[in-house]
């Protein structure tokens, strides 16, 4: 721990916390990873199993396209399952699982490895093989962990497409992806309702060509159209001698891809981040084991969704890496009461928790009095991703969730870094709001238009200037739109997408998106994908979506709208459009308002000035408008 007095308000860690921590001195580690960049990651790889180790630890030679642990073979699957049922950790809880409806379910590690055996040789039968690229569309059941497993297991790409996205979204990442195979649940549970995942699937599966076979998982049991010779259950499946225990595990490259997650970016359509089976399983195990400070009794729960960049790195992957016992829950927190959460932090006796700052500010809504109802002493530490945590929100959650003793990982990171980016360990002395700062060896500024740092607490673009191992490698099928997107604007760095300061002690203070992104209840959506959902309605010209501030969720979505000539406006329609955005994108993306206009602030090129919205929105000054049409 540092010895120099920090600025502003600071929380230091209790001499217990540091001297149970894995990493005790951070400055000792940071300038260990500084000196000795590519040992420390090198020393982290060589913790894990591999078939065949690395010539060598970092190719730099045709940037941005970095190479890590290169000529080595492993298979991350192997890491997570394979390495563990060797150990005592055969035995050991791999899963605890609650459906929002009560039931209950755990799995071993080495139930866990038959379970996914069994998946992948189901997999296999249907076709499935190195390099395809299957779809898993389900809510959190444990089947969407075995799902994954399975496809890493034979070297196939899985896409995981976020169970709350809908029709045109599963179309779209069907379509771009060419997944032969889709996984679906029947349904899933959601606040005492049923999503019917598999209506939703059938209906973009109409839009959609290349999907030979839809393997459907038993969740909800309502009924549901099953296609002769494309649709089959996966119960029926795993009870044939083809769902067999034994599968041979793929030898993979340390380069070879292992899943594509879409993400939205600036303009356009979602694009799939990949990620790849070496640096991106070292750079998950390595982040998750020092900053969650994981011990071998711990019982860790991220509350994320596996659909999102937070679940394929730290519900499935970083968690079964360090052979950690993890929970995993259906449901809404509030479902049937505000207590849920807390209520099962208690029964399960969870140590590390892991959420975003909106479920904590919806939570903190409800009152104390429904997390003082329960025992939550177990907890040991608590975590934050996804948007800034205001330090009211972090205050409550420290004092009333952690019981003043718990120390918040505020992990800021990406879906195309994989990895946490700027993040406390347990040792490191806590500022509520920020991340603290970089990872061990990771440098990261922040630059003014013209890439220079800025001052002190100065506003400007987070880049990152060092790569990191699990770092994205392309945009699938893109290669153009990587080199353009993240390193095209200053030379050699890494563009992060978002506005940061930094404060006269070195640490990071994320603002927010500075792109076309919006970051809804920690959701990442694009303001492409709902204008074009707008605009796929008939009665829809053109529409212009911007994120507005909200206390509980972050941001919500406003829309602006141009009629075909000939329609009115009326609320009748303004619903119908709501529903329409609902319907094609998700629940997820619903504009909050929706405003019908005559004309948009455009561009001489006819760019639509989303900036110029916002300031009107916000009753500010728009700032410079010199290149506004008219
Ligand atoms: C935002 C989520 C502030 C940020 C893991 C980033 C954060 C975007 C934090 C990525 C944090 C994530 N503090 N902002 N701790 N964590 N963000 O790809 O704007 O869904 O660029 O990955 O979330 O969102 P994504």
């Amino acid at each position: 721990m540092t010895d120099k007095k920090l600025s502003g308000e600071v929380y230091y860690p209790s001499d217990e916390i540091v001297k149970n921590a894995n990493v005790k001195n951070w400055d000792e580690v940071n300038n260990y990873a500084l000196e000795n960049y590519e040992g420390f990651w090198e020393d982290r790889a060589n913790e894990l199993s591999w078939f065949k180790k690395w010539d060598k630890v970092l190719d730099d030679s045709k940037k941005p396209f970095y190479k890590w642990f290169v000529g080595a073979k492993t298979n991350i699957a192997y890491n997570c399952l394979d390495a563990h049922v060797k150990t005592f950790r055969r035995n050991k809880l791999a899963l605890i699982w609650e459906g929002e409806d009560g039931t209950k379910s755990n799995m071993s590690y080495y139930a866990l490895h038959r379970e996914t055996c069994r998946f992948a040789n189901i997999l296999k039968s249907l076709g499935v093989g190195k390099g395809d690229r299957v779809t898993i569309y389900m809510g959190r059941i444990p089947e969407i962990v075995t799902a994954m497993l399975a496809c890493a297991r034979i070297g196939a790409i899985h896409s995981v497409v976020y169970g709350g996205f809908s029709v045109e979204a599963l179309h779209e990442r069907l379509e771009d992806s060419q997944s032969k195979v889709l996984i679906v649940a029947d349904g899933a549970y959601q606040r005492g309702k049923i999503v019917r995942l598999k209506d939703i699937a059938d209906e973009a599966l109409r839009r959609a060509a290349t999907v030979e076979h839809v393997l459907v998982v038993k969740r909800t049991g309502h009924e549901i159209n099953m296609e002769s010779g494309r649709d089959m259950w996966y119960h029926e499946l795993m009870n044939l001698p083809i769902a067999d225990h034994g599968c041979a595990i793929e030898e993979m490259d340390a380069e070879d891809p292992l899943f594509m997650l879409y993400t939205s970016g600036t303009t356009g359509k979602p694009k799939a981040i990949l990620h790849t089976h070496g640096g991106y399983m070292v750079g998950t195990y390595a982040t998750l084991k020092y900053v969650f400070d994981i011990k071998e009794e711990d019982r860790y729960w991220c509350a994320a969704d596996p659909g999102w960049i937070t679940g394929h790195s730290y519900i499935v992957y970083g968690p079964l890496l360090n052979g950690t016992t993890s929970f995993i829950y259906e449901g809404a927190p509030n479902f049937p009461y505000p207590n849920r959460w807390w209520q099962m932090i208690e029964r399960y006796g969870i140590n590390l928790f892991y959420t975003a700052p909106t479920a904590i500010r919806g939570l903190m809504r409800w009152g104390n009095a429904w997390v003082n109802r329960h025992n939550l002493s177990s907890l040991r530490l608590l975590g934050s991703v996804g948007e800034p945590i205001n330090p009211e929100a972090w205050k409550w959650y420290y004092e009333v969730v952690g019981n003043s003793k718990c120390p918040i990982m505020d992990t800021w990171w990406q879906t195309e870094t994989g990895m946490f980016m700027i993040t406390p360990m347990p040792c490191v002395p806590l500022k509520p709001g920020s991340g603290t700062r970089p990872f061990p060896g990771i440098e990261m500024d922040v630059v003014n238009e013209e890439g220079e740092s800025v001052k002190p607490n100065e506003e400007g673009f987070l880049i990152i200037k060092t790569p990191w191992p699990a770092m994205v490698r392309t945009i699938y099928n893109d290669d153009d739109r990587y080199v353009d997107q993240y390193w095209g604007k200053f030379e050699g760095v890494y563009l992060t997408g978002d506005s940061a300061k930094k404060d006269e002690d070195g640490y990071f203070w994320v603002i927010g998106r500075v792109d076309d992104v919006i970051k809804v209840s920690g959701y990442r959506l694009g303001t492409a994908e709902i204008e074009s959902a707008l605009v796929s309605h008939d009665a829809v010209a053109e529409a212009a979506a911007i994120g507005m501030p909200h206390d509980v969720k972050g941001n919500v979505i406003y829309t602006y709208v141009i009629l075909r000539s000939g329609i009115a406006p009326s609320d009748k329609l303004r619903e119908e459009l709501k529903k329409h955005v609902g319907h094609e994108v998700g629940p997820i993306a619903k504009p909050e308002r929706i405003e019908f206009v005559d004309s948009l602030p455009k561009t001489r090129s006819g760019k639509i000035m989303r900036r110029v919205l916002k300031a009107k929105a916000l009753g500010v000054d728009p700032g410079n408008i010199s290149t506004l049409e008219e």
